[in-house]
């Protein structure tokens, strides 16, 4: 199975947490088609950790809690897919999953058969509790060869946090995305962490394994299971959205999505910023940053020959200029091209040509970005 775009859908753990049941999810569901967000691209439902029963059945096998999903998950997986939608669940390569649920730690293969069985399409698979004494890539590769076999196509979504340089080795275990970091928060200091320790993983992002920044939090509003006690601006949460699109990870929502707003879904469904998170090309993010302030330029070349470019300041000065940062010559632009270059904003719309070499001129107020899509045109 090939996976050639950063995946796009929901999970239930940012907002939801234990508190899952059949209910709620076929409402999400429903909200992923009335609200457009299916026709964006969205199509994954996964169910995260707490669907589980506390122990196996006498056959040793995974069942779900009862009292949340009565009528099994096979039943779940038929109403979300009867909705043009794919199904994902949890699991964990320890004894337990993060949550204290068994985990699929000796099971893996009659895990996978259940999983199977259920018709998932996605497996999101944790790390806690795991063995110390085997190797993280041991956990994955037994998942992976699992899945790999198991006669369905099975996303296999890893989630061990980064540990032990997860980029040097996730590509052996036939994952399709791997979590680079630690959970995320609906505050600033999380975005801010994540955004920055991309900045060494640069290399590391391949179309067909993509490194994943976690779920988003855009839209949580501060309310559920990862909300903290500052939550998110609009400005923020754009600058978050638009981080995770121009490096190329999965976009899965974290907020409850029966209840959006406005704002959330202007940002969820911005259609020209989602073209750049799925640009087929998945080429390398090139970065500029700005020492010894908190500033950086990231831009991508996209499928096409137009350039993706996003401009950060995730300082809390009130106004930086970014005036001569860069030189279009960096992009690999000359004046022989005979063209100009077109920079378009994603987020207002706004278009204006670069008449002399200095790539932008923009302030931008503390944690804001803003997002162009650069084409060449012909004089
Ligand atoms: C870990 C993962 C989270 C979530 C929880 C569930 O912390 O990183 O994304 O899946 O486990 O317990």
């Amino acid at each position: 199975m090939i996976i050639n775009r950063p995946p796009m859908g929901w999970n239930s753990w940012n907002t939801f947490g234990n508190d899952i049941n059949e209910k709620l999810i076929f409402e999400i569901a429903d909200a992923m088609v009335s609200s457009g967000l299916r026709d964006c691209g969205y199509e994954y439902i996964v169910i995260d950790d707490c669907w589980q029963k506390k122990t196996r059945n006498e056959q040793g096998l995974l069942e779900a809690d009862p009292e949340k999903f009565p009528h099994g998950m096979k039943y779940v997986a038929d109403y979300i897919h009867s909705k043009g939608l794919k199904f994902g669940m949890y699991s964990c390569c320890g004894a337990y999953t993060c949550a204290e649920f068994p985990g699929s730690y000796g099971h893996e293969y009659a895990d996978a058969a259940t999983f199977a069985e259920w018709e998932i399409d996605f497996l999101k698979y944790d790390y806690c509790f795991r063995d110390n004494n085997i190797p993280s890539e041991i956990h994955y590769r037994k998942m992976g060869l699992a899945l790999a076999n198991c006669g369905r196509d099975i996303l296999f979504s890893a989630c061990n946090f980064g540990v032990n340089h997860t980029e040097n080795w996730i590509k052996t275990t036939g994952a399709h995305m791997w979590r680079s970091t630690a959970d995320i928060f609906d505050c600033w200091g999380s975005i801010r962490n994540i955004v920055e320790h991309q900045f060494e993983l640069l290399t590391t992002n391949y179309r067909g394994c993509f490194n994943d920044m976690d779920m988003l939090v855009v839209g949580m509003d501060g309310n559920g299971n990862v909300a903290r006690d500052k939550r998110l601006s609009f400005e923020e949460y754009k600058l978050h959205f638009s981080a995770w699109a121009l490096f190329g990870s999965p976009l899965m929502i974290g907020c409850d999505i029966r209840n959006m707003s406005e704002e959330t879904k202007a940002i969820l469904m911005n259609k020209e910023v989602l073209a750049v998170s799925q640009d087929l090309a998945c080429n390398q993010v090139a970065l500029h940053k700005h020492p010894p302030y908190d500033q950086f330029l990231a831009w991508r070349l996209l499928d096409g020959g137009d350039i993706a470019v996003g401009v950060f300041n995730m300082g809390d000065e009130p106004s930086i200029n970014f005036s001569g940062w860069m030189l279009p010559q960096e992009f690999g632009w000359t004046p022989e091209s005979n063209t100009r270059l077109l920079l378009r904003d994603l987020w207002d719309g706004s278009e204006k040509y670069l008449d002399n070499d200095i790539i932008m001129e923009c302030e931008l107020p503390p944690h804001s970005c803003r997002m162009f899509r650069v084409s060449l045109v012909k004089k």
